[in-house]
């Protein structure tokens, strides 16, 4: 394995010399739990981070220009789910932290685990590669000021949420256009009439921050959606859907109690001018947006942006409106730009990685923090990833061979468009409590009480599958069944053996 030289300098460049060394690209939540767990297991590790500060998006105003906070962004996952398992959020901090909160918390964690003296600031990675006329596996990263560097692995942690995706229509609109990548305050917003295009958290959120300054505030829902509740009994509403969110639950049984406790609080999603969904979408939450509806603050229109020409907005509905300020709340695209073509697992919205962190073809290469979860928290699965991450990287736990890993990725891909079908805004989608245990069975794969509950889930996954969706659903891993076919017909054999004599001797 390579060997560095310490160059010397004080800020950023590990001490350490006769260990593997790991560059992290990206000092976020999901950059600092990769560099805490990599460090834990003995890597030397520098962090390269093009901004000024540590905690990416949390950062308001980042000088890295990359995050989108508002003024008024609250985290809308559970916080018990949200904080690292060995971090908790400090006790005086409400349900929902707000930004400066998060990013305090995430300053305070650089400092406990002693991360901040191995991030090099200002070090915007332009280019990592492998060359082939190096040694091994050695990875070299190329900063924009020229110099460069080699490593032994390279955890990319840079973020999927730092570059909008626009509408089609953005550039023919005449008035005002923004992304909310750029959406700060509500005070620009005064008497104006505004439309706010999707119905993701960053819509719900900032079309209940500008509705009571605007002079009208119209939403679109294209798609179907059931915007939840912040809180239910008092607490939360995740801490009372984690108490049916658990792998062996069908995720018809937790959809229709969303619904229910949704129904509870909002009645009829229909009645507000959302269409109810029937198959699963991300989840979205609001602790006042349904108020402002009901008091006709906002209104929704059920149907697309799909077309602009002056002021005017084209529906899908075949409608047309005038607005003075679009707010296009669409999303963000994944972006690579230091990776080849060659190297980029991206398809559409969709990362192709094994268990969500390790590229086939590329040992050394790993990802942390490109998820979306359904339910649970992101910032809590990147300690989850970058776990894994750090046992891969040490060779604690191996990779199977590269067509395994493409199958696998191959199941998880049908997986993923089953679950959330017609749209490829879904792509970077995960269930927290079935991925967690899968990494935990990665991590732990001799403990036979994990095989067994392994071996158990394919067959009730695989019988729930061809019931819902016919053969085609199947997920059955050939192999496993061959196996337990085999297994089965064995102990048959066995006991017919062993049974036969003694039934004579009764006869
Ligand atoms: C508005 C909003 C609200 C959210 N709310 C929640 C929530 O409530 N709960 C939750 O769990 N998740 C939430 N998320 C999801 C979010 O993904 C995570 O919370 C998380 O903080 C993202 O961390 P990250 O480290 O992956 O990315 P980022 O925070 O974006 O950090 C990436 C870092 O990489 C750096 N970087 C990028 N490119 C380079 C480069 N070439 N060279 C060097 N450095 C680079 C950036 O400067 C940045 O500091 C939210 C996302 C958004 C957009
Ligand atoms: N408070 C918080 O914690 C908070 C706040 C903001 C964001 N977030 C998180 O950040 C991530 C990004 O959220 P986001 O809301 O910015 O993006 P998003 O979840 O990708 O949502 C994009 C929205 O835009 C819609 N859309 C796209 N093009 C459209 C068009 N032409 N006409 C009408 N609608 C259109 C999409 O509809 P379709 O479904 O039809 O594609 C969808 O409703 C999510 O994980 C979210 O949970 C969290």
């Amino acid at each position: 394995m390579l060997r560095q030289e310490t160059s010397g300098e004080t800020q950023g460049v590990s001490d350490v010399t006769d260990v593997e060394r790991m560059a992290v690209i990206g000092a976020g939540a999901a950059g600092l739990c990769a560099a805490k767990h990599l460090l834990e297991r003995g890597f030397a590790v520098t962090v390269f981070e093009m901004g000024s500060q540590v905690g990416g998006l949390w950062v308001y105003e980042n000088d890295n220009a990359r995050s989108p906070a508002y003024l008024s962004l609250r985290i809308n996952s559970e916080p018990r789910a949200t904080q690292f398992h060995d971090f908790p959020f400090p006790e005086d901090y409400p349900f929902n932290p707000t930004h400066f909160q998060v990013h305090a918390y995430l300053e305070a964690y650089a400092d406990h685990f002693d991360i901040r003296r191995h991030i090099r600031f200002n070090a915007k990675v332009a280019s990592v590669e492998q060359p082939t006329t190096a040694p091994g596996n050695e990875w070299r990263i190329r900063l924009a000021d020229g110099t460069e560097e080699s490593f032994d692995g390279v955890v990319i942690a840079t973020g999927h949420q730092g570059v909008p995706s626009h509408p089609p229509f953005a550039k023919k609109f005449g008035g005002e256009y923004l992304h909310s990548h750029d959406y700060r305050t509500p005070e620009p917003f005064r008497d104006k009439r505004v439309l706010v295009v999707g119905t993701g958290n960053s819509a719900l959120d900032i079309a209940a921050d500008i509705c009571t300054v605007t002079a009208s505030t119209t939403m679109t829902a294209r798609s179907p959606v059931l915007i939840m509740p912040r809180m239910l009994f008092g607490v939360p509403i995740q801490r009372t859907i984690a108490k049916i969110s658990k792998p062996g639950v069908p995720w018809a049984v937790e959809r229709r109690f969303r619904e229910l406790l949704t129904y509870v609080a909002h009645g009829r999603v229909e009645d507000w001018g959302f269409v109810r969904p029937k198959k699963r979408t991300h989840p979205a939450s609001h602790p006042t947006i349904m108020g402002h509806i009901a008091w006709r603050r906002i209104a929704v229109k059920t149907a697309g942006a799909d077309d602009a020409d002056g002021n005017e907005v084209h529906f899908s509905d075949g409608t047309v409106e005038r607005f003075d300020t679009v707010i296009a709340a669409t999303g963000y695209e994944i972006d690579l730009p230091f990776l080849s073509e060659e190297m980029v697992p991206v398809t559409g919205r969709r990362l192709d990685l094994y268990k969500r962190v390790a590229a086939p073809g590329w040992p050394g290469l790993y990802f942390v923090g490109f998820h979306n979860v359904s339910g649970g928290a992101n910032i809590r699965i990147m300690d989850v990833q970058a776990d894994l991450v750090a046992a891969l990287a040490k060779g604690d736990v191996g990779l199977p061979d590269r067509s395994e890993m493409i199958a696998d990725i191959e199941r998880e891909r049908r997986r993923i468009e089953r679950r959330y079908p017609d749209s490829p805004r879904y792509g970077l989608e995960l269930d927290p409590p079935v991925y967690t245990r899968d990494v935990e069975e990665e991590l732990h794969p001799h403990r036979s009480r994990l095989r067994l509950r392994r071996t158990a889930r394919y067959f009730l996954r695989d019988a729930a599958n061809a019931v819902y969706h016919g053969r085609r659903g199947s997920t059955v891993d050939r192999r496993l069944m061959a196996k337990l076919a085999a297994t089965g017909l064995a102990a048959v054999g066995v006991a017919t053996i062993v049974a036969l004599p003694r039934a004579r001797r009764r006869s």
